[in-house]
């Protein structure tokens, strides 16, 4: 018995000269959540297009639930629901009837469409506007529409490309607890995210990628012992102190931090938070004097840094070769 609900050997799918995906392996295990961490631009809505027989592969093989995504199509199309990025409901209908449409589409009866219809809405808080047309919705009620869509047929495979996006906390986390329901009913849940939190809600297990390549694989404890746990910015009063200030963090700390441009900002993953109590003590013990100084949640930003060597954000090639090796993370 196959317990993996997905396995993707070094998929590949160019676009002009663009290589959108350049070899990405994924293995996801039955029964959990899969998250797909990566920046604008990474190859997350392509990868997540050909698992999903939207979109033919350039290179690679992958199977869904045992079965070829290019030679077994429809069998894979019958086990999988898919929610994109962008909703795609029709504007004109109201919720319910979207929703009966769908049902139907799927061959249930009149009587069961509509059922499974008042069913989703009540489960997305959606029931207050279920007669209203689409087009006077908000992103955050399209979006759970959207999802209600795909459930119809519970799926034992589920993609959700970026389900939170743009939504609001409130919005957000009932969209969390309905991925965490679908998967202790049993489904599978693939999904791609922009937010490092987000991931680290949810998934079990997470691949960050960029470029078009999987750069580190991993738990999210995993990824985050990578890029230590915490984050530590210490702003200091006096600029002729930055020398100082780096090799007591280098001494703590075992690495160098990075310093914003005025030079009066250092910044340095912390593996754990009595760290800077030692670090707080051996600048007072050196006179430097200290600013500001906050602990924060890595950003994916910083997970990029650590990971690939540029920003999340930054288009221009890395020094090193650090984005042509994938890193698999070891607890
Ligand atoms: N149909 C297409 N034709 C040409 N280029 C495409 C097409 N689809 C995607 N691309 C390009 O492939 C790359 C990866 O795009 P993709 O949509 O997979 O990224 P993403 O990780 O989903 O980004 P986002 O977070 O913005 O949704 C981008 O450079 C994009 O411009
Ligand atoms: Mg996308």
């Amino acid at each position: 018995m196959n317990t993996n609900a997905i396995e993707a050997q070094g998929l590949v799918k160019i676009f002009g000269d663009n290589r959108a995906v350049d070899g990405v392996d994924l293995t996801v295990r039955t029964g959990t959540v899969y998250g797909v961490l990566g920046p604008n631009g990474a190859g997350k809505t392509t990868t997540i297009r050909m698992l999903a027989t939207l979109l033919r592969p350039d290179g690679g093989e992958a199977r869904v639930l045992g079965y070829d995504v290019v030679r077994d199509a429809a069998a894979v199309r019958s086990l999988i629901g898919v929610t994109g990025q962008y909703a795609s409901v029709d504007e004109t209908l109201s919720a319910t009837e979207n929703l009966v449409v769908f049902g139907r589409l799927l061959g249930l009866s009149s009587r069961a469409a509509r059922a499974k219809a008042a069913e989703l809405l009540e489960e997305f808080s959606l029931t207050e506007a279920a007669k209203r047309p689409l087009r006077d919705y908000s992103g955050g009620m399209r979006r759970r529409l959207d999802l209600a869509a795909s459930l119809i047929a519970r799926p034992p495979l589920i993609f959700l490309d970026e389900p939170t996006t743009g939504l609001d906390p409130r919005t957000r986390n009932q969209m969390w607890d309905t991925i965490r329901r679908l998967v202790a009913d049993g489904s599978t849940v693939l999904l791609t995210t922009q937010y490092l939190d987000e991931a680290d809600q949810l998934a079990d297990r997470i691949a960050v990628i960029d470029r078009g390549k999987v750069v580190a694989e991993g738990t999210a404890d995993e990824l985050k012992a990578t890029v230590g746990a915490q984050s530590l910015q210490v702003g200091l009063a006096e600029s002729g102190d930055l020398g100082t200030a780096l090799s007591l963090v280098q001494q703590v700390f075992g690495t160098a931090g990075t310093v914003a441009p005025e030079g009066l900002r250092i910044t340095v993953p912390v593996p754990h938070a009595e760290a800077v109590a030692d670090l707080l003590v051996r600048f007072r013990e050196a006179s430097v004097a200290i600013d500001s100084v906050s602990l924060d949640k890595p950003s994916l930003d910083e997970v990029f840094l650590t990971l690939t060597g540029h920003a999340a954000d930054d288009d221009t090639a890395p020094a090193g070769p650090a984005s042509d090796h994938t890193e698999k993370v070891n607890a």
